[in-house]
């Protein structure tokens, strides 16, 4: 599904921050991401999401090279791929709904499709009383949640959530990572970025582990 081969990657002229990474993620994968802060777990979750471009090494995503990959078929490729940001990036102008809705939406899908679906995931992350807020009236779990509803209402191939129960109490964290579960069981690859270790712990998957610049792959 993604393949990185002694990938490096720096900012500008400066050090390199990711060196040598090599790892693969298979389709149905569940990964965790982990790392002390500042270790690159952002900058590697931006590689694959093609917001940056790595300084050397091969990546291959859905086995095409990304480093020759035509820029027409750049916006079909990010549409596999469901992304949490760390900082949220919702739409302040639309409603948690609508925010929720629209990778559907530009799926070019009927809301009469998708509305009672977008409702449950809603309720499900416990955001079924705030559908019709804006973003500024959310607080910063709420936030996350709807980012987290946005980025698998779709069923992405790949799922990458950086973050994503960094500002849940640790009950709804339990509930998010069921969440990327069941995605996970529906066959989308997930990979989790997070310090949380508690989270690792209870889900037991496999670790990509950074230090150093180096990536190491646990369990
Ligand atoms: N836009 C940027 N420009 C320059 N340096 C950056 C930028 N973003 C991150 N860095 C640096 O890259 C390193 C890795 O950062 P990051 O990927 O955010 O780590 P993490 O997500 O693990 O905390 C840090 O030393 C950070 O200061
Ligand atoms: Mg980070």
């Amino acid at each position: 599904m993604i393949r990185f081969e002694n990938v490096g990657m720096r900012y500008g002229m400066g050090p390199e921050i990711l060196r040598d990474v090599s790892f693969h993620l298979a389709p149905g994968s569940l990964h965790f991401l982990t790392g002390p802060s500042g270790a690159g777990k952002t900058s590697l979750l931006k590689l694959m999401f093609l917001a940056s471009r790595p300084s050397r090494g091969l990546i291959t995503m859905f086995g095409r090279d990304i480093a020759t990959l035509p820029r027409a078929e750049l916006p079909d490729l990010r549409r596999r791929v469901g992304v949490v940001f760390q900082e949220f990036r919702l739409l302040d102008h639309l409603t948690t709904y609508e925010n929720v809705a629209l990778p559907l939406k530009i799926q070019g899908r009927s809301e009469d499709s998708y509305r009672a679906d977008v409702k449950e995931l809603l309720a499900w992350v416990g955001l079924g009383e705030r559908m019709t807020a804006k973003p500024p009236t959310l607080s910063g779990g709420e936030k996350q949640r709807a980012a987290i509803a946005r980025a698998v209402v779709a069923q992405p191939d790949v799922l990458l959530a950086d973050e994503p129960t960094g500002n849940v109490d640790p009950e709804m964290g339990k509930r998010l990572l069921r969440l990327f579960i069941e995605l996970n069981r529906l066959g989308t690859s997930v990979l989790i970025a997070t310090h949380d270790h508690a989270l690792v712990e209870a889900a037991g998957a496999p670790e990509l582990m950074i230090n150093g610049g180096r990536l190491t792959v646990r369990g």
